[in-house]
């Protein structure tokens, strides 16, 4: 166990200076690696050995103050997308993290605590645990004297083979708002195929979403727990384009599958109580 402020433990986190001369630490377990930035505690790599990496980021992702990570794992809160006047998706991926803990636990995961200073009534904890999975819990306590609503999402880009070769699994019979239209409609599909940009926010669902990815030979599990909404993202043509820190064809190569509490699953938290919003990531050989 470290506690120091660095969190590093010889051979298996180590403290490194990361793109843009940001703070970036280096996770190693008998099974895996990661990577994760102080700036947003943002995960922006994580790979199984002999395993294509379970994350996409984008070349063009700016890596400064103030600025989001474009791919990975940024972390959305205390608001879901944009607000007028103010940081779209929160303020926590734009603010520096101090590492509270580190330790390598008995099966060999190596797990990391952060913490964000007390900021506007709310302590905030992540916690990530890397082992042949990836794991992790984002806590939220209301340490004001009155009751909090809020939204929260891991909003995970995910690193595929090709956009056009995918599926997208577990949303069947769920109902979902479709950002792009305005309209809400119920999923029809047993397996999701992306064609064209796709914005959409499903509901009420606490379901395990698989990504069935044949280009790369794997099916990539989401799980979650203490979030009732999933996102699907892809921005597509015209959209990537549009966007600054996001390369025009990296639409091919990505997909977000994102797991929180959104518009009407947003977390109503009396004062004093804590949630945790919780996601594990994981993959394995698609049979074929
Ligand atoms: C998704 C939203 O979660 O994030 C999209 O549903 C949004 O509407 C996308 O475009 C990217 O957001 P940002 O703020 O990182 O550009």
């Amino acid at each position: 166990m470290s506690d120091f402020s660095s969190g590093e433990i010889p051979g298996s986190i180590t403290s490194v200076k990361g793109a843009g001369g940001l703070k970036k630490l280096r996770i190693e377990t008998s099974r895996s690696c990661a990577e994760l930035y102080l700036h947003g505690a943002h995960l922006t790599h994580f790979q199984k050995n002999g395993e294509a990496p379970l994350l996409f980021m984008s070349a063009e992702s700016e890596f400064a103050p103030n600025f989001p990570i474009r791919g990975g794992v940024p972390l959305v809160f205390p608001w879901f997308g944009p607000r007028e006047g103010l940081a779209s998706h929160g303020f926590a991926r734009v603010m520096d993290w101090t590492v509270k803990e580190s330790a390598v636990l008995a099966d060999g995961s190596v797990q990391l605590s952060l913490s964000l200073s007390p900021v506007e009534s709310y302590e905030v904890e992540l916690t990530v645990t890397v082992s042949d999975r990836l794991s992790m819990e984002l806590a939220v306590k209301n340490i004001s004297e009155h009751s909090l609503v809020f939204e929260n999402c891991f909003h995970t880009y995910f690193h595929i083979s090709d956009i056009h070769a995918i599926s997208v699994c577990g949303l069947e019979n769920v109902h979902y708002l479709d950002k792009l239209k305005g309209q809400e409609f119920l999923e029809a599909s047993s397996s999701i195929h992306i064609h064209e940009e796709v914005d959409r926010v499903y509901w009420d669902t606490a379901s395990t979403v698989e990504i069935k990815d044949p280009g790369l030979g794997r099916k990539i599990r989401v799980e979650k727990s203490g979030g009732a909404s999933t996102v699907l993202w892809n921005p597509w043509i015209e959209k990537a384009k549009r966007m600054a820190d996001f390369g025009d064809l990296e639409y091919l190569k990505m997909v977000c599958v994102e797991s929180g509490n959104i518009g009407k699953n947003s977390v109503t938290l009396a004062a004093g109580d804590r949630v945790v919003l919780k996601t594990i990531l994981s993959s394995e050989t698609l049979a074929p």
